[in-house]
């Protein structure tokens, strides 16, 4: 059976932990989005042209070690306004999500302009110091000296450029059940989400 999940929100804001554990559960294959974006983005930082290589990119582009830092993450978030470099996306992320079997993407653009038609949506969302704190202690664990207040400045930075951008900007869906994660565990924020794919599921039959 196909079964598209589509999993939106701003960054650090538990999609990515989400996404995985609803796969993990249901059985689908999982992309996150995001790293396309950021593929593109490390590449025109090593001076490509956006769109050149956003038409070329290739799935082996995805696997580069170095797409997790801040630097790379604010180049996405650039090239992401570009409406060319998204439209070269798109058969990419629709072609996953039609896979047999089923699927989870998760980004900013899934569940209104990627997989209008998906069986489940979900927003995730968090107020911008909770997503701070937790990027901000994920590049501390990894050995990336950054201070809260510059983690802070930068989700506001691309917070803004994603709501803001004229092509599909990071709103969502009317018909995804939001969930906002600020004063969640990780655990009881899955547990909401695996409900709604649950009743997803079953009403597909
Ligand atoms: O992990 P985090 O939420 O910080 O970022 P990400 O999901 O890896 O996405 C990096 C950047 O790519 C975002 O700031 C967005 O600007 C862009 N992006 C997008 O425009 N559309 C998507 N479907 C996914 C990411």
């Amino acid at each position: 059976m196909s079964f598209v999940v589509a999993i939106d929100g701003p960054a650090a804001a538990g999609k990515g932990t989400i996404s995985r554990a609803v796969a993990e559960r249901f059985g689908l294959a999982h992309l996150d989005t995001g790293l396309l974006y950021r593929a593109v983005g490390a590449k025109v930082l090593a001076g490509g042209d956006p769109v050149d290589v956003a038409r070329a990119l290739d799935p082996v582009d995805l696997e580069n070690d170095d797409l997790r830092t801040p630097a790379v993450a604010q180049a996405a978030s650039e090239v992401a306004v570009i409406p060319q470099v998204r439209r070269a996306l798109v058969d990419f992320q629709r072609a996953f999500a039609c896979r047999a079997g089923g699927a989870v993407l998760d980004g900013r653009d899934i569940g209104t302009v990627i997989c209008p038609d998906a069986d489940a949506k979900l927003f995730i969302t968090a107020s911008p110091e909770c997503r701070a704190a937790r990027r901000h202690k994920e590049l501390m664990d990894r050995g990336m000296d950054h201070t809260f207040e510059n983690v802070l400045a930068d989700v506001r930075a691309r917070d803004a450029r994603d709501s803001d951008r004229a092509t599909a900007p990071l709103i969502p869906a009317s018909d995804a059940v939001q969930i906002d994660t600020s004063d969640l565990t990780i655990d009881a924020a899955v547990a909401q989400a695996v409900a709604v794919v649950a009743a997803a599921r079953q009403q597909k039959g």
